[in-house]
């Protein structure tokens, strides 16, 4: 595999499909990640089931139109019935059910306020988890404020921000006095000291603890003027652009409302931010590996570190290369 096919394939790990409040029971979803399109449904007992969108009869997409029973999703062309393992478990007007009848399944967490889909081109089963933020759902901590962009790039650009310090004074405005980064398995980790240059002419010196878990999830505890949690989860749609959900929350000081006035204007501080990034991902070419100098980031650690999620499953280090 040339260096450029590794890229070619999707990642392993786990991907968010949505915030929580997207996905309402018996409202089956239509969606599309990893080239594949899906349906999405919280079933009757409040599980997230994720399945391939189209049946395997007559070729009908189980997101427009179908309804949800139990556990189930009933097709809305011949109400063939399949469980949330992809399964037929039902044919209303047929005795035995086709041996094929069946579509696949992925599998599914609901954590910290999202829905994450597990994607492993060769079919492995999750070998990590997420770990629970224990601010999400806590009186003392606002709901996530959310934000979606649609991107044309590949998640190696986004990935690559982690460990990218000489872009933060030219794209952020933001001075970098300690710049910190190590990766351990699955995790990769950034910590940061520096000051936060607003367009008012406000300073915000702060420290953040930045982690990705797997390549598609990433949260950061950032303590500065207020204490600030952000998840950031992106998912490839296809081979050319991905979806980013980011959702940001903070520790409610004072009283609710105005703490939930301080999150519309970090809101807006990071959308800024990620606008600037984003016109670079778009228009950028990748380089690999690039013409680093002194005072770049550990960039050639994280490509090593993030290049675990496109091995084919069991293939040491290097293998996927040649
Ligand atoms: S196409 Fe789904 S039941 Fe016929
Ligand atoms: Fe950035």
């Amino acid at each position: 595999m040339s260096q450029d096919d590794v890229w070619a394939r999707f990642p392993r790990g786990w991907f968010g499909i949505g915030f929580s409040n997207e996905f309402p029971k018996g409202e089956p979803k239509p969606i599309r990640y990893f080239s594949q399109d899906l349906v999405a449904y919280r079933d009757d007992h409040g599980q997230v089931q994720v399945l391939e969108a189209h049946c395997p009869h007559m070729g009908a997409h189980f997101g427009h139109g179908g309804k949800v029973s139990g556990s189930c999703i009933v097709c809305p062309f011949h109400a063939w019935k399949f469980g949330g393992d992809g399964q037929c478990v039902e044919i209303p007007y047929a005795r035995k059910i086709p041996p094929r009848a069946r579509v696949k399944a992925w599998p599914i967490r609901e954590v910290n306020g999202a829905v994450l889909m597990w994607n492993d081109p060769d079919g492995g089963a999750p070998d990590f988890e997420v770990p629970v933020l224990p601010e999400i759902g806590s009186a003392s901590w606002l709901p996530w404020a959310t934000h979606r962009y649609h991107i044309k790039t590949h998640p190696r650009e986004i990935v690559d921000n982690l460990a990218d310090k000489a872009h933060f004074p030219a794209v952020h405005r933001t001075d970098i006095d300690e710049f910190g980064f190590d990766t351990d398995g699955v995790t990769a980790t950034q910590r940061v000291r520096g000051r936060a240059h607003f367009g008012d002419g406000k300073v915000d010196p702060f420290a953040s603890t930045t982690t990705y878990h797997g390549p598609g999830v990433l949260l950061m505890r950032m303590d500065g003027l207020m204490q600030n949690r952000m998840m950031l989860l992106h998912t490839p749609v296809d081979a050319g652009t991905l979806d980013l959900r980011m959702g940001v929350t903070l520790k409610v000081v004072g009283d609710e409302k105005t703490t939930a006035g301080y999150v519309d204007m970090y809101m807006a501080n990071l959308r800024a931010g990620f606008e600037d990034d984003i016109r670079i991902w778009e228009h950028k070419v990748w380089r690999h590996p690039p013409l680093l100098c002194e005072g770049d980031g550990p960039v050639g650690s994280l490509r090593k570190w993030y290049r675990q999620f496109y091995r084919p499953i069991g293939r040491p280090e290097g293998e996927a290369q040649s």
